[in-house]
């Protein structure tokens, strides 16, 4: 090998510093389709009449020649229909917006809303992001775990519930927190967390939002600013104005 070709391979093809990587790190869905007995060409997926008329109007709010833009409505709604989305029902919303069905997969691929596989009947997202791990987070998923008998990405063996790790949703001044399906529990604790799993279980619904007696996001400890009356318009503004 000649001198300067040597020099080329030594600084671009085998450098002496070696590269370094972290494992990867992984979201505990997959996003690339692979044929299953549930998700495959063969299974049949239509909107039912009461969805197809929901589907119209969703369509019918946008202009002429941008209907592709109601994309992700109608997948919501055929994954509300269906209980996950599997790949024919992508192509039902490709062929009604007429649009490529590449795109549409680009779509529910990228979004976590979208869920590619069968779930349990409810789908308990739990936030670990730094406010609600701060919070105690990592205690809630531990007692979820137990509780359901699954691991992250798991389904509980009656098929009731689904535990998916996310990021934030949002809710951070209530945390820690999780939602499920689409109601968010707020200011949890470890006993909040087992009751609501109980109660969902029993077939209650559990009261969404905060369970610390908050009533929404206001200081837990009473107010801090803002506590005297309101100054009303003109304060501070010079007289002659
Ligand atoms: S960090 Fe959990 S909701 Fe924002």
């Amino acid at each position: 090998m000649q001198s300067s070709l040597r020099k080329v391979f030594r600084t671009f093809v085998c450098p002496t510093r070696g590269f370094k990587s972290s494992p990867a790190s992984c979201h505990d869905s997959l996003f690339v389709h692979r044929d299953s007995k549930e998700d495959n060409l063969d299974v049949n997926f239509e909107f039912t009449p009461e969805n197809r008329k929901r589907a119209d109007a969703i369509i019918s709010i946008y202009p002429e020649g941008h209907q592709r833009a109601a994309v992700i409505p109608l997948l919501d709604l055929a994954q509300r229909q269906y209980g996950w989305l599997p790949i024919s029902a992508m192509h039902h919303v490709a062929d009604l917006l007429n649009m490529p069905k590449m795109r549409v997969y680009e779509v529910a691929t990228f979004y976590t809303m979208f869920i590619r596989k069968p779930i349990g009947k409810f789908h308990v997202q739990v936030c670990t992001t730094t406010p609600c791990w701060l919070r105690g987070s990592d205690e809630i998923v531990d007692c979820i775990r137990k509780k359901i008998g699954a691991d992250v990405g798991g389904t509980s063996k009656d098929g009731l519930f689904t535990l998916s790790e996310v990021e934030c949703l949002g809710a951070c001044v209530n945390a820690p927190m999780v939602q499920i399906n689409d109601d968010y529990y707020e200011d949890l604790t470890v006993q909040d967390t087992e009751e609501i799993l109980d109660d969902l279980k029993n077939g209650k619904k559990p009261r969404a939002g905060p369970r610390s007696g908050r009533y929404a996001a206001e200081p837990a400890g009473g107010l801090t600013s803002l506590t005297g009356e309101p100054t009303g318009p003109g304060f501070k503004v010079r007289p002659d104005l």
